[in-house]
């Protein structure tokens, strides 16, 4: 019992720090929305797979989406809307053709992830903070530099489509 609960304060404890990672300081948002976020998620490439998905051209890329902690264990609960602390992360790669895999094939059958796209993008969840957009701040980055507030506002109008989902398209895919 004593294990259980010296694990889950830890965990909370350690929530909260990737949470304070994760979070810019009050003042760091910057640009006139509430919605900006300009830093990159701490361990994201470590964070576990939700789902992937393709996007035909003019984007032609495949992308996979991952949870921080708190998202999977979410997700996994079907608990929405997500905690606060939920970090969602979408990572793109152009969708290439394989030549080394098709030699095996002997045609055109393997398509694999090609180089990183720029839009390395993420929705972070604190009702508070990004209140006036479903509570999800929304970050870009291209070469890791933070997209300008022109792009970020675009976010939630799309994401607004899926209100009813707690403003996430990607369904968990088990
Ligand atoms: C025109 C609509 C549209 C716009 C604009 C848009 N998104 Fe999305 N977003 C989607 C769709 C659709 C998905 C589902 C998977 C896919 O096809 O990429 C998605 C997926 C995501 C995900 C994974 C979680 C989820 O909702 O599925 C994140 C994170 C994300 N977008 C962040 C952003 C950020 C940050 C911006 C602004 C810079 C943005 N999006 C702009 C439509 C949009």
């Amino acid at each position: 019992m004593r294990a259980v609960a010296l694990t889950s304060s830890f965990a909370a404890a350690a929530l909260a720090i990737a949470v304070a990672r994760v979070l810019p300081a009050s003042g760091e948002a910057g640009g006139d929305s509430a919605s900006v976020v300009k830093m990159i998620p701490h361990g994201y490439r470590d964070w576990r797979f939700v789902s992937i998905a393709r996007e035909e051209a003019p984007l032609d890329d495949i992308r996979v989406i991952l949870g921080n902690d708190a998202a999977i264990r979410a997700y996994r609960a079907g608990q929405r809307p997500f905690p606060d602390g939920s970090v969602i992360a979408r990572l793109a790669y152009g969708y290439q053709p394989s030549d080394d895999n098709n030699k095996v094939f002997g045609r055109r059958q393997s398509f694999v992830a090609g180089h990183p796209k720029n839009g390395l993008q993420f929705m972070l969840k604190d009702k508070k903070r990004y209140a006036a957009t479903g509570g999800w701040g929304y970050a870009q980055f291209d070469e890791g530099k933070p997209a300008g507030d022109a792009v970020l506002k675009t976010c939630f109008p799309c994401h607004q489509g899926v209100g009813s989902r707690d403003f996430v398209f990607t369904r968990y895919a088990p």
